[in-house]
């Protein structure tokens, strides 16, 4: 039997990708107890009835499962910071106690994951609760912490150090829930297991590489949250780089977890942000939709960015002059994370009948999940025109449904102790060195912000 445990139980992230992740996990057999613990003070029986209303259209399974397995404990995050404060003893007590009647209804755990589903700042005293409370066996638990990690390097060290005291590198597990989606776990697979990709992913054939992560929703009532995150902080520093290390990186040494991280913390260190050359927006209200300064939270006036079109360098002999584009925004006109390899043109390309595009590789992430490779080949019946065709590889439409959820592949390699698909805190330290100044740029240059409509298509713009 496993146990989790989950800090912010009734927060937006819980609701929408973690509960739902754990119905599944639960359905699919595995044995887990679920303990919930937030600041709200409510019955079990209000919880579980809670769970299930906000459930019930994200889920995609039955949530009997679930509410059987789900325990609701009461806890007051800001009051835990004191050691002498009662309010610590209580709650470290309430957690042992809980603990101690689950054991003996269930039995003790093989694996307890502790997962912090809060503001960052609670990062710190809420490791320290859940040491100094003994819930935490040596060598079987881990804390999963979620994005954001810190609002800036500065933070992100001050978090980190914290919890660094109650936990070892070893048992952290920074969810970065883009690494557990099929395609970016493909895309390594895909490089290092297959001669054709592996001998020319390097500038002598590819031309360019642009990421796209564009979304249709807004910021979804967290104006507090994203006005001060913005697209870089709450989409670049995570997501968006790691997807771009994923493409740049070299091969790791072996398969092993150490190796592919320092060859991702390689690559980030060997990236560049040209930022006179990016392109950063805001979207404005239209007939049906509010614009960014209209939403709860934002301030009136602000200057935060809700899309970004970044220039990346990579100062890599592989990458010397292959141009890296990084492109996400809220409210745009389509919902579609895709990585875009353009080949430079073959040599005699020019000398051959009709229009000979170079070939492009596409890897497509969501929500069509496949890889698309375009190539020319001899019309048919010509006797030298060239045309272009492709070859489509659409996973999605094979397996459908039965691909697994980015974060229940995640539960599933932390309750195995696997640390691969999570951020490591040099990836973490290296994305931050390149976050900053280019949040510090955006601020520093209002008249660099474009406006543009939400739910319009402003790719063509930029
Ligand atoms: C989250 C961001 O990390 O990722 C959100 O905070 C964003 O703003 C979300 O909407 C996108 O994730 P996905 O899986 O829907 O592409």
């Amino acid at each position: 039997m496993d146990y989790i445990w989950i800090f912010g139980v009734t927060g937006d992230l819980s609701r929408r990708k973690l509960l739902p992740a754990l119905a599944k996990l639960l359905q699919d057999g595995r044995e887990l107890v679920i303990v919930g613990i937030s600041r709200k003070q409510v019955r079990q029986s209000v919880f579980r009835a809670y769970v299930e209303k906000t459930c019930e259209s994200v889920c995609e399974v039955s949530l009997n499962g679930l509410l059987d397995r789900l325990f609701y404990v009461q806890m007051d995050f800001d009051h835990l910071e004191e050691p002498e404060d009662p309010a610590v003893i209580s709650a470290e007590k309430s957690l042992a106690d809980i603990k101690a009647e689950l054991e003996e209804i269930y039995g003790a755990p093989s694996r307890s994951l502790f997962i912090l589903a809060t503001m960052p700042e609670h990062f710190g005293r809420l490791a320290r609760t859940i040491r100094g409370s003994d819930i935490a066996e040596e060598g079987t638990a881990a804390i999963l912490i979620e994005k954001p990690f810190g609002y800036d390097l500065a933070s992100a060290v001050e978090y980190n150090e914290r919890i660094s005291r109650y936990f070892d590198e070893s048992a952290i597990f920074r969810i970065d829930h883009y690494l557990g989606k099929a395609m970016l776990r493909n895309l390594f697979s895909l490089r290092f297991s297959n001669a054709i990709f592996d001998a020319v992913w390097c500038k002598d054939y590819i031309e360019e590489v642009n990421l796209y992560a564009l979304e249709t929703l807004g910021i979804e009532g967290r104006g507090g949250y994203y006005d001060k995150a913005g697209a870089l902080r709450d989409m670049v520093q995570s997501h968006m780089l790691q997807m771009a290390a994923l493409v740049a990186m070299d091969a790791p040494e072996d398969l092993g977890t150490e190796a592919v991280r320092r060859s991702k913390i390689q690559s980030l260190r060997q990236m560049k942000l040209n930022l006179e050359e990016s392109q950063f927006g805001q979207y404005t209200g239209s007939e049906s939709e509010n614009g960014f300064l209209d939403e709860e939270g934002v301030a009136p006036d602000s200057g935060t960015e809700t899309f970004a079109s970044l220039m990346l360098e990579i100062d890599a002999p592989r990458w010397q002059g292959v141009p890296f584009k990084l492109v996400t925004g809220k409210k745009l006109s389509e919902k579609k994370t895709v990585i875009e390899i353009k080949m430079k043109a073959a040599k005699l390309a020019d000398q051959m009948d009709g229009v000979v595009t170079p070939n492009s590789i596409e890897i497509n992430v969501q929500p069509e999940e496949g890889v698309r490779i375009r190539f020319n080949v001899l019309a048919p019946s010509s006797e030298a025109e060239i045309v272009e065709r492709e070859l489509d590889y659409c996973q999605s439409c094979l397996i459908g449904e039965k691909s697994p959820e980015a974060y229940e592949k995640l539960l599933i390699d932390a309750l195995k102790g696997d640390l691969t698909l999570f951020a490591s805190w040099g990836e973490i330290e290296a994305a931050w060195e390149l976050v900053d100044p280019a949040v510090a740029y955006v601020r520093a240059h209002p008249e660099r912000l474009l406006r543009y409509e939400a739910g319009r298509d402003v790719l063509g713009r930029v």
